[in-house]
């Protein structure tokens, strides 16, 4: 880690009570490259004072940021703040589009988003070369002022003062993005807003929008209404099956086109360049269910990574081009991006092997590997999307089977070194590394999500570096275009999830995109984050993630330890969930019994997840000597059910359904106080059972019906039952569909 840059004046900034003084907070998030703020003993030191009579001068009163600015201003000072376009004598914030001849009086790059912002006693001045730079001025100076200023404040503030300082900023990178899937959840228009506003008060000026996938199409297409229609819904009754604790119930949506020219309209105001991203030719279950003939005619059935089967489309039959250049002729109305993303990672291409039209076009243009027929169907697209003025994107399996158009973008995901092999191949490239950037990634052990690519916690995605990460000549520098977060969202079924994966990181993906590497410090980073800028995201309603505390059993004694002083730890002793009213942990607890005890941080009414002590084992769970037999395929060896390992568990090789059972029989009854089963992937919660119960026997032979299967934020589908008897035999019974081509089984958990 480089050296801490040390702002000129860390404890100044703005105060709003009364009486006046100064004194504030400079906890600005992506630190702005220079700050200077002055102190009391500089000559030029003065004060502005935020008041009911502050004008706002902008080139016409419909000026969009002026107007922006006003709404914010209006938040927190009971005052109209007038738009005006003459300059006056003080008291006003001027926000002034500069000619290039007269920006390099500034001292600042030539850089469309860049910004001079300067305070002195009459006057706040933002200057830009264009509106975006303006825009971003008025995001410092909304940090800047107090945080109630994001929400409409009860009681308004009379006035408020700035010391006198100069910013000037620029971004580091020209790219700095985040993807949001909205097919496997599908997020309404407002949440888009929220998200959006999320992005721009960060400064982060791309949204990859990832519309269509296995799980759902998401954009309305009038020449073929099936895609939503039947496309965009799950549930028992629809085209696509359930998926990912979806439920049985109709479960999706799409964006209207009037949605979609809404949403992109407003992110254009706030500076998001929104990239469309329809994702091909894998990934593609929603269409194939809408438009069957899309896809290889064969019978048999290959699964994608994600347990799909007929996912792909044909890259042979031609009208499928047709097909897609009228879907993408539609979309130029709606996005006026000049990048498309059609996605193409994680290609199941074995349907292509066992397709005549595949194979005979493979024969036809001498290819002999699969991936080349991958390579044909992305440059097809790289051409309709060329023929439109369009540049395409792609994840980083663009690379492979063949060569493309030099000015296609690669969004390096896989791991590093597809980063470095775009760059190499000349490409501009996006680094998305998931090992940094995707945020449905686990943050800690304990927690609800994905581990594929590792554990991410906060700290580690801000210590990603985008160029320092790889061995690059500046030839190749010049090609790594910025950074990107991502959120897939097979997580996504419930209601907190995508708020809470995303922020904080998106704070920390912010400064990675726009400050320079040599001032950033993770340490620093935290201060800023902490002090003032969490309170900034609570008062925005983001559903913010924090740290659960790390709890410790060590010589009798429970040790809570929470990573922000301002969190308040509650705890209980009865195994329950701790609320805002729980007991408040102030002192190392003494027990013999720390099995009991849970703990969870909270900021203000909003709880982290529920710990209890690293080193204990929470649950003491039995593990008998146990038989397990049942009607349905399992890809794993079926006897991972019994070895109570929570770790291994088992994947059906086909669909589940009513009438299937998993008979588990004890070599000697076992007594108990309950026993449960959680289906799905252990910790993730989803591809269970969610049609179904659990039953009970003490002979082996008459049963006792449990729980059905209900559905666990973190457990996925859970059923259970509490025996009063030693129990002989325990049976799962499945009473209808699963959610997809196969359902996970877990062990039993057994409870002394
Ligand atoms: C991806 O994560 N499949 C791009
Ligand atoms: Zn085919």
């Amino acid at each position: 880690m480089k050296k801490l840059l040390i702002l000129p004046v860390m404890a100044l900034a703005v105060a709003c009570a009364e009486p006046q003084k100064p004194v504030a907070s400079t906890d600005i998030i992506p630190l702005p490259q220079h700050i200077h703020i002055y102190d009391e003993d500089d000559p030029d030191y003065a004060v502005f004072e935020l008041n009911n009579n502050t004008i706002i001068v902008a080139d016409n009163e419909d000026n969009f940021n002026a107007n922006y600015l006003q709404s914010y201003l209006k938040n927190l000072i009971n005052a109209d703040f007038e738009i005006d376009t003459l300059p006056i004598e003080k008291n006003y914030i001027e926000l002034i589009v500069v000619e290039k001849v007269h920006w390099t009086d500034f001292g600042l790059p030539v850089n469309d988003e860049a910004y001079y912002l300067r305070v002195d006693e009459s006057e706040i001045d933002i200057y830009a070369l264009t509106e975006k730079g303006i825009f971003y001025g008025i995001q410092t100076l909304l940090q800047l002022l107090p945080d109630d200023i994001y929400m409409n404040a009860q009681k308004k503030l009379k006035k408020c003062a700035l010391p006198s300082m100069v910013i000037k900023d620029y971004p580091r990178f020209e790219y700095r993005a985040m993807m949001l899937d909205c097919s496997r959840t599908f997020y309404d228009v407002d949440y888009i807003k929220h998200f959006i506003d999320g992005l721009a008060y960060h400064k982060i000026n791309n949204f990859h929008w990832h519309l269509t996938d296995d799980q759902g199409w998401r954009i309305e297409i009038d020449k073929y209404p099936k895609l939503t229609e039947l496309g965009a819904w799950r549930g028992e009754n629809e085209a696509l099956m359930p998926a990912y604790s979806s439920g049985m119930e109709r479960n999706g949506g799409f964006y209207s086109k009037e949605q979609i020219k809404d949403i992109v309209k407003y992110a254009s105001d706030r500076n998001v360049n929104i990239i469309p991203e329809i994702d091909l030719p894998g990934h593609s279950k929603a269409v194939a269910v809408a438009y069957p003939e899309i896809v290889c005619p064969i019978d048999n059935v290959h699964l994608s990574v994600q347990g799909e089967s007929n996912n792909v489309w044909c890259v042979a039959r031609e009208e499928n081009y047709d097909m897609l250049e009228d879907i993408i002729v539609e979309m130029l109305d709606l996005f006026p991006s000049k990048i498309y993303n059609i996605g193409a990672d994680e290609v199941n291409m074995n349907s292509w092997k066992d397709c005549p039209h595949c194979q005979k076009l493979m024969k036809e243009k001498g290819m002999k590997q699969l991936v080349e027929l991958q390579n044909y169907f992305v440059r097809r697209m790289e051409a309709i999307l060329n023929k439109h003025g369009k540049v395409m994107a792609g994840w980083d399996e663009i690379l492979d089977g063949g060569k493309l158009l030099p000015d296609t973008r690669v969004h390096a995901w896989q791991n590093l070194e597809r980063g470095i092999k775009s760059v190499k191949a000349g490409h501009p490239t996006v680094m998305q590394v998931s090992q940094y950037m995707y945020f449905d990634m686990k943050q800690s052990e304990g927690e609800r999500g994905l581990r594929w690519a590792g554990i991410v916690p906060l700290e580690k995605v801000y210590e990603f570096d985008p160029i320092g990460a790889f061995t690059l000549n500046d030839e190749e520098k010049k090609l790594v275009l910025g950074v990107e977060g991502g959120l897939w969202t097979e997580c996504g079924q419930v209601d907190w999830y995508a708020d809470y994966q995303m922020f904080p990181k998106i704070c920390a993906l912010s400064e990675i995109g726009w400050t320079n590497f040599d001032k950033r410090n993770v340490d620093d980073f935290k201060k800023r984050l902490f002090n003032s800028h969490l309170e900034r995201l609570y008062n925005m309603d983001f559903k913010f993630r924090v740290n659960p505390p790390v709890v410790t059993y060590e010589n009798g004694q429970l040790v809570a330890e929470k990573d922000f002083e301002f969190l308040e730890i509650r705890y209980t002793n009865d195994k329950s969930d701790p609320t805002k009213i729980s007991l408040l942990y102030e002192t190392p607890i003494t027990t013999d019994n720390p099995e009991n005890y849970r703990f969870a941080a909270f900021y203000k009414e909003r709880s982290s997840v529920v710990r209890g002590a690293d080193n204990v084992d929470l649950y003491k769970f039995m593990s008998p000597k146990t038989k397990v037999e049942s009607n349905v395929p399992t890809n794993e060896n079926i006897n991972d059910l019994v070895d109570y390992n929570f770790w291994t568990y088992c994947n059906t090789s086909r669909k589940i359904n009513e009438g299937d059972y998993f008979l588990f029989t004890f070599e000697q009854p076992v007594e108990c106080s309950k026993i449960w089963m959680a289906t799905g992937h252990y910790t993730l919660g989803i591809i269970g059972i969610p049609n179904g119960n659990i039953e009970f026997s003490y002979d082996g032979v008459n049963f006792e019906r449990g729980s059905d299967f209900f559905h666990d934020d973190f457990d996925g589908y859970i059923a259970e039952c509490y025996p009063v008897k030693p129990v002989k035999a325990v049976r799962i019974n499945v009473t209808g569909i699963g959610e997809g081509e196969l359902a996970i089984i877990q062990d039993l958990r057994i409870e002394p």
